[in-house]
């Protein structure tokens, strides 16, 4: 190999990648964050198979995350210590290999047959749509909601920036997840009431919030699919949402939602977008092919949301590209 191909095998390498996931799935940073530990200690804490985890420890060292003291004990390295959960909570969430993010990724390695076959990789890896298989397990669940809400505030921030609510506002957070985004509303605007609707995994996790909150008087949470009939409101949020459909299902979201607005309703999408002209492209880039591994969606450009609105009988209303790059959507019926 030449050694300009040498730098682009290192670059295009899974090893580094998944000797860390290893580590982290087994909780090792965690385990060393106490203090050093021999090689036969940390298999029996992790249970695991000692010879496997001294190799898998070898390797660490020699990529400059743990490092050996003169008694033969491991001992973290300052690069290795980032991979603590008590250093970088989301950093080892998207780390673990059995959490959603970590399922999303392994997932990559189904592009070149899904890219052939028009596949989504993630149902093709574990036999399971995406969302059926987070439902279907309380710990993906679990990763995923948190996953969610460490993501919300800066949405909601942004969000209560830029909309402006009547008195009497009546706000369907549709997929709205852990329910970040109503209860940011309605505790800013005291006479508004809000509902999630959602999957029964994260309509749990929202109910959690609006209690701990002291909202149920006004925040509810309807468990159900964004797929069937949506309860009445005025306002419909579609907030990260869109994106994670291919183009027939996100039109069925979008035409649920027009069904079930009064005719002075509106529908307010977010997602990121493709040239939002605010230098994110690469995260884009990214995001849509972490789309069409998981869930067989996409990142669009501002026309191809327009023409899904169009097509679901509503017309923009307003359009902003928001300071993170996030393309706000304010759409009602067509007249
Ligand atoms: C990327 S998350 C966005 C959550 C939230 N809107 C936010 O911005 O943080 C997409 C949400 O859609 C929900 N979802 C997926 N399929 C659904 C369905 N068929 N009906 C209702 N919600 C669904 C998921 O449970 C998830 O919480």
């Amino acid at each position: 190999m030449h050694s300009e191909d040498e730098d682009v095998y290192e670059l295009s390498s899974l090893m580094t990648p998944w000797v860390l996931r290893t580590a982290v799935t087994i909780d090792l940073p965690a385990l060393l964050e106490e203090g050093p530990r021999s090689t036969a200690e940390l298999a029996a804490l992790t249970r695991s198979d000692p010879s496997t985890l001294t190799r898998i420890v070898r390797y660490l060292a020699c990529t400059g995350f743990v490092k050996e003291n003169p008694e033969g004990q491991v001992a973290l390295t300052g690069l290795g210590r980032r991979l603590c959960s008590s250093v970088d909570p989301l950093l080892s969430l998207l780390l673990k290999a059995d959490s959603a993010a970590g399922r999303i990724d392994a997932s990559l390695a189904t592009l070149p047959s899904a890219l052939a076959q028009g596949q989504v990789g993630y149902a093709r890896l574990f036999g399971k749509d995406f969302y059926q298989d987070v439902a279907s397990d309380p710990e993906l669940s679990r990763s995923w909601n948190e996953l969610m809400a460490d993501g919300a505030p800066s949405i909601v921030e942004e969000i209560l920036q830029h909309v402006a609510f009547d008195a009497s506002s009546h706000v369907i957070d549709v997929g709205g997840g852990t329910g970040h985004l109503v209860a940011g509303v309605t505790q800013k605007y005291r006479d508004i009431f809000g509902c999630v609707l959602e999957l029964p995994y994260a309509a749990a996790a929202a109910s959690a919030l609006f209690a701990e909150l002291q909202l149920t008087g006004r925040c509810r949470v309807q468990e159900g699919s964004f797929f069937d009939d949506l309860p009445e409101g005025d306002t419909y949020f579609l907030a990260s949402v869109l994106h994670e459909w291919p183009d027939g299902d996100a039109l069925k979201i979008l035409r649920r939602c027009a069904e079930a607005m009064p005719a002075h309703g509106r529908v307010i999408i977010v997602d990121r977008i493709v040239d939002s002209g605010k230098g994110d492209d690469a995260l884009v880039a990214n995001l849509d092919i972490m789309m069409l591994t998981a869930t067989g969606g996409r990142e669009r450009t501002r026309e191809e949301i327009a023409n899904l609105v169009e097509s679901a009988g509503m017309q923009v209303q307003k359009q902003t590209v928001l300071a993170s790059g996030r393309f706000l959507v304010e759409a009602g019926r067509a007249k």
